[in-house]
């Protein structure tokens, strides 16, 4: 674990990155069905709250999760976190065309940052969550989402997962690599896997589920898995 990037380093990264996140149609191209994962979380959001008035976006990256909201809630209150300037940057100047709602700007580590309990309709978490650490990370982070939402309001996750069974995790990582070189050829799976070797500490679908039912929530819906990718969300 001690080997893995600080938070200043994937500040760093995500500061140098910011056009790859802003493509609204395709999403990150390193995800697998990023355009449907969009598509579903968004209408999950929008059927499980349709009057929402205040969303966090965490990680919010450029704001392509947010943005396809906004023609569902063009009066929606956005509080956007992000530990990089640059991407906050970019998803203020997206996300004020799309509302006529406030947008709030948080450069700040979701772990740290202090925001209003039981205020949001919608948390989003969209490619971010694989950056927690160890488990009291994980709870921590999953008990402070619980908190911040507003009684009934939802939380959604669109993120790489690991499997907890050995084999099934190598099956499913060479089928992603597979995708990875379709999209780019070998030098880009190995760029991607490097990455995500020195970044990222993903964990299962069902530990995050587990989690998720731990500290609260009510309805959980898996929406979406393919290979190392899921989206999921639940009501508190
Ligand atoms: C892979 S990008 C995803 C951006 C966006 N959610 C999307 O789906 O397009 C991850 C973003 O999370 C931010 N991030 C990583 N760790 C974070 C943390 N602990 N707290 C807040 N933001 C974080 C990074 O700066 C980066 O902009």
């Amino acid at each position: 674990m001690s080997s893995k990037s600080t938070v200043d380093e994937i500040r760093e990264r995500f500061d140098r990155d910011v056009e790859r996140f802003s493509n609204l149609e395709t999403g990150q191209e390193s995800i697998m069905d990023a355009p449907l994962s969009m598509e579903l979380i968004t209408q999950a959001a929008v059927t499980t709250n349709p009057k929402a008035k205040n969303l966090l976006d965490i990680g919010c990256g450029a704001g392509n999760h947010t943005l396809k909201l906004l023609p569902h809630f063009p009066m929606l209150n956005c509080d956007m976190v992000d530990l990089s300037r640059p991407m906050l940057n970019k998803a203020f100047e997206r996300v004020t065309w799309g509302t006529t709602g406030e947008v709030n700007l948080f450069q700040e580590d979701i772990r740290t940052v202090e925001l209003p309990e039981n205020r949001y309709d919608i948390i989003l978490a969209t490619a971010v969550l694989h950056h927690l650490r160890d488990d009291q990370d994980w709870e921590k982070v999953f008990k402070k989402i619980f908190s911040l939402l507003a009684p009934g309001g939802s939380f959604w996750i669109s993120d790489l997962v690991v499997h907890d069974d050995p084999n099934l995790h190598k099956i499913m990582w060479n089928r992603y690599g597979r995708h990875l070189i379709a999209v780019g050829g070998e030098s880009y799976r190995d760029k991607v896997f490097k990455y995500i070797e020195v970044e990222d500490t993903p964990r299962s679908l069902s530990y995050q589920v587990n989690l998720m039912e731990k500290v609260g929530f009510k309805k959980i819906e898996i929406l979406h898995k393919n290979c190392c990718f899921a989206s999921f969300g639940g009501v508190k």
